[in-house]
């Protein structure tokens, strides 16, 4: 079964899950990570889920449409949205110190004045 590391507000959570999980669908009927993942929609629109995968994203499948629109270049960064993935493998993956969507857009832009 995947084990799966969920960092948030500066703590690491981790629990097991069963194959071909969505941590989405988990934690809205309030199983682990619940209460430790942010999410809204679970449709790939608000973006909410977004998060950094540090370990394990070599198993996920290519982003699909919806996370190329809403994530942009910030795929680069390991970023995904967890709505959209159903997990086979273990993950590890934070919330905490997301870049926002306009800073990746622009890395090479001069700091306000
Ligand atoms: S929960 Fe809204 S995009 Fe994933």
């Amino acid at each position: 079964m995947p084990n799966i590391i969920v960092h948030k507000n500066g703590q690491a959570h981790s629990g097991e899950v069963k194959e071909n999980t969505n941590l989405v669908v988990r934690a809205g009927i309030k199983q682990f990570p619940y209460p430790n993942l942010s999410y809204r929609c679970g449709m790939g629109k608000c973006g909410k889920c977004t998060s950094r995968i540090i370990a394990g994203g070599e198993h996920l499948p290519e982003p699909n449409w919806k996370e190329k629109k809403l994530l942009g270049n910030r795929l680069d960064l390991g970023y995904r949205l967890i709505c959209q993935l159903w997990i086979n493998h273990d993950l590890e993956l934070s919330q905490d110190d997301l870049v926002p969507a306009a800073a990746a857009t622009t890395p090479d832009a001069p700091p306000c004045t």
